[in-house]
């Protein structure tokens, strides 16, 4: 007993002392009214300085873990109680039996858990995050101290469910600078796309429960649309946005509760909508009266053509659809910050709904935001961030094209592109004989709403790939595609 200790470097040694003597008392090992070691003895057998153990006495007694006696020395609590753990050890609960249907699913669909995910080592196409090595952390830092300096005790105390007012304010200017008429809509800051997409759907009625998507589409958000149990039909994708004969015969067959839609630099095809496409996309939706719900996801992340503006901005007065907006590509996706624009009576509820769960999106993450875009630093990041990520998308265009002569590559921008071999091609079995080669990608079939569908198809996410792996890593991948042939 006592020499046992094991200090770690992360915490202060007394607070490690009082952890190991309180651990000890709840555990039995020390018993009510038993007299503690000395000061001096405890220095001894931990190896630590007295002053460290008076510290800690000190704190076991603050807690009334133990009491002192004058001239007698420190003694164990008389009413300490130690948890009586024996009694209850044999009630074992098989936890795996008592999950809802969401819970089962949700496991089941858990990509992080089932995909293919990456090892140590490997040549990893499969991020579609940014590249950390471009983020301009000295001025994260700045605009973290500087708002800290400003309201720091503000910051630390609850905030509001519908978000950090300043935020709300850059944000509502943000869109409106992308066209977005905001008279009648309203905003929320959600955590990422990811919660604002939850909260959507499930505060919308269920009546006919089918919902439209792009088919391939984001796997997190077929996740949440199958976790909410609409029933989905996907729309296939031509190189210039949805098929829009599909989509019409589809409206016209049966009703739905809405469409989810990722206009620019859809994942995982990376295809833009052409505008003409996004004028008659609304143009059905309307006449079907079908909400469309947009993900604005990556719209900055534009290498070359013309400027595009999202859907939303096509709407004016109208309140049809609405907005999920995200910085997790084009800043920091560890902030989880991300908003809603839409007609201000579905974001009241929202609101609510926001508070019923998680009563608020972290108020530091917001502030922090907030300082550092209205510091100016954005459009300095975002620039500088778009050279070298156009800057790689193009090295991945001239590799795929060298080694991979035989595909067709759909991307315009973000941080992936998509990759159709000839339809013979299986991208599962390619991927288990490129892994065995130390490099991976995602199998397209991922994003597909259908088994069977996009089997001859791979993600490549480049963002944090190497120039020197990429070029490694498609010329395995096509070295290994040509010997499948
Ligand atoms: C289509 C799409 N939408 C949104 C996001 C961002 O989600 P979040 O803001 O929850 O990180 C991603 C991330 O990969 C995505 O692929």
């Amino acid at each position: 007993m006592y020499s046992d200790l094991q200090l770690t470097e992360d915490r202060p040694v007394y607070i490690q002392v009082k952890d190991y003597m309180k651990r000890l008392m709840l555990k039995g090992g020390l018993q009510a009214k038993q007299k503690l070691p000395s000061t001096r003895e405890l220095s001894t057998l931990m190896k630590v300085s007295r002053s460290t153990v008076l510290l800690a006495y000190a704190e076991l007694e603050d807690e009334g873990l133990i009491y002192a006696v004058k001239g007698k020395g420190n003694y164990v609590s008389a009413s300490i109680e130690t948890p009586n753990a024996t009694a209850t050890a044999s009630w074992q609960l098989d936890w795996t039996t008592e999950m809802s249907e969401y819970a089962i699913q949700a496991e089941q669909y858990d990509l992080m858990k089932h995909g293919s995910g990456a090892e140590r080592g490997e040549i990893s196409f499969t991020s579609i995050a940014p590249d950390e090595k471009l983020f301009d952390l000295h001025n994260v830092k700045r605009a973290f101290l500087d708002r800290m300096s400003l309201e720091g005790e503000v910051l630390l105390n609850y905030g509001y469910a519908q978000g950090y007012r300043p935020l709300m304010n850059y944000l509502l200017r943000y869109m409106e600078n992308k066209g977005v008429d905001l008279r009648g809509k309203d905003i929320l800051i959600t955590n990422g796309f990811t919660e604002g997409f939850d909260l959507v759907l499930g505060a919308l009625r269920k009546k006919s429960g089918k919902a439209l998507c792009e088919n391939p589409t984001h796997h997190t958000a077929i996740k949440n649309l199958k976790l909410h149990q609409f029933n989905l039909t996907g729309v296939n994708m031509e190189p210039d946005g949805l098929d829009l004969k599909q989509l019409e015969h589809e409206l016209e067959a049966s009703p739905y509760d809405l469409a989810y839609l990722v206009p620019s630099y859809h994942n995982p095809t990376g295809i833009v909508t052409s505008p003409a496409k996004r004028v008659e996309i609304i143009r059905l939706m309307n006449k079907y009266q079908v909400p469309i719900i947009e993900d604005g996801f990556n719209e900055e992340l534009r290498y070359s053509g013309s400027h595009v503006s999202p859907l939303i901005a096509s709407m004016g007065k109208g309140n049809g659809l609405v907005y999920l907006g995200s910085f997790s590509k084009v800043l920091f996706p560890g902030l989880r910050v991300g908003w809603i624009i839409a007609d201000a009576a579905l974001i009241d509820y929202l609101e609510s709904m926001k508070r019923a769960r998680s009563i608020h999106t972290s108020t530091l993450d917001q502030s922090l935001l907030y300082q550092y875009l209205s510091n100016g630093n954005f459009e300095k990041y975002l620039k500088r961030a778009r050279t070298e990520y156009k800057r790689k998308y193009e090295l991945v265009v001239r590799c795929l094209k060298q080694h991979l002569p035989m595909c067709r590559i759909s991307g315009a921008g973000g941080l992936h592109l998509f990759v159709q071999f000839p339809s013979e091609y299986r991208t599962r079995e390619l991927l288990a004989a490129c892994k065995v080669k130390g490099v991976t990608f995602t199998p397209g079939d991922t994003f597909y709403l259908e088994p069977g569908q996009g089997v001859n198809t791979m993600r490549l996410g480049f963002s944090r790939v190497s120039d020197e792996n990429i070029r490694k890593g498609i010329r395995i991948i096509g070295e290994t595609a040509a010997q499948m042939r």
